[in-house]
């Protein structure tokens, strides 16, 4: 599993990338930093093809009116980050059907011990007791068939979903293994800076929007008061120095993020904030955070107060992602031995 985000390759064959983001509502700052910003970076070395993951995200219960509204706010939002559909393939999962049909068949190609292994599921299953759903359990599934279906080479994710890409190679080389090569076996991309942000209530957990306490995570949308509000409330430790060490989980994370943010090293924000408090040093960091987002803030407001364009795009990434797609399932299935429609 490579480490490190390069950003040149050979100019012969572009490698293709894909990844996907669910649509929750609260798209944070973990989210950003460990994801949508390096998808950014990549567009123009890489062939990508990104996707909101709506059918993802109602493994937990979804009230209709606000799952609409988040669907769309995500897909402005992302675009607002910086990707660009006239580079990259930008579509919705849910309107694309061949992502159902194949994780259909690639459930019949994973065991029930390896989904059981999942740390995911363990966690989502103890966090929503009354609704441990069939479809928790085979998430993996259908985010192994969203990958696999675009042949993708690379996956650009954060930490946390590494064993989900394990599980997704482990799913490609067992049906090549009987088939024959069908599937593109993918390496994941985590990058060295800011794939696990922490969250800034309990720093040994990751930043998470499905934490309850509203202080632990930062959303890109966040008012720049409450982005300071929450640093300013960050926990830290009893020393006072902001350097990077054991047992300082909180200033670890945020050196991280300001690391990740502003592209400086660990050692020259400990130069910089030598002599100084971590009071200084929780308010540098959120006003950091508050001049990353505060672009990404303006365009938002522009894209999804204008839903043709929106419309426009999403139905058009969903195009091109369905003749892509298609191809593969096609072959799949007719490896497996169903009869051609
Ligand atoms: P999701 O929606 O939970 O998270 C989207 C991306 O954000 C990263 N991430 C983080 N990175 C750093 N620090 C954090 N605290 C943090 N929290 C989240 C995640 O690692 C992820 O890259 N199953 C996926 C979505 C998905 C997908 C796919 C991803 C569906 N199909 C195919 C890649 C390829 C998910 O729920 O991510």
């Amino acid at each position: 599993m490579s480490e490190e985000i390069k950003t040149t390759q050979t100019p012969e064959k572009k490698k293709r990338i894909f990844s996907a983001i669910q649509p929750s509502g609260t798209i944070t700052l973990g989210n950003y930093i460990g994801a949508l910003r390096n998808w950014v970076k990549l567009q123009d070395d890489y062939e990508c093809i990104f996707a909101v993951a709506d059918l993802h995200a109602i493994t937990v219960r979804q009230d209709p009116k606000i799952f609409k509204k988040n669907i769309l706010e995500a897909y402005a939002l992302f675009l607002a980050c910086g990707i660009d559909t006239s580079k990259s393939m930008f579509f919705i999962q849910s309107h694309v059907h061949t992502h159902a049909e194949l994780a259909w068949i690639l459930n019949c190609y994973t065991q029930f011990g390896e989904l059981s292994r999942m740390t995911q599921f363990k966690d989502k299953s103890s966090k929503h007791a009354d609704n441990v759903n069939a479809g928790l359990f085979t998430y993996p599934s259908l985010m192994a068939a969203d990958i696999l279906l675009y042949q993708a080479d690379l996956v650009p994710i954060g930490a946390d979903q590494k064993q989900h890409l394990e599980l997704a190679r482990n799913i490609a080389d067992r049906f090549n293994g009987i088939y024959g090569k069908t599937f593109t076996v993918p390496d994941g991309y985590i990058p060295k800076v800011g794939a696990r942000i922490r969250s800034l209530q309990d720093p040994t957990k990751k930043m998470s929007k499905s934490d309850e306490n509203v202080n632990s995570w930062v959303a890109i949308l966040d008012k720049p008061e409450t982005i300071m509000k929450k640093f300013k409330r960050a926990v830290t430790d009893s020393e006072s120095r902001v350097c990077v060490g054991e047992g300082k989980d909180g200033i670890n994370n945020l050196i991280g993020i300001m690391s990740a943010v502003t592209g400086k090293t660990a050692e020259s924000i400990t130069a910089e904030f030598e002599g100084k408090g971590y009071g200084d040093f929780k308010t540098a960091v959120g006003e950091a955070v508050v001049e990353e987002v505060r672009p990404i803030q303006e365009r938002f407001e522009q894209y999804i107060n204008d839903k043709a364009y929106l419309e426009e795009q999403y139905r058009k990434g969903a195009e091109f992602a369905l003749n892509i797609s298609r191809r593969t399932l096609d072959k799949a299935m007719k490896k497996i031995g169903y009869l051609p429609k």
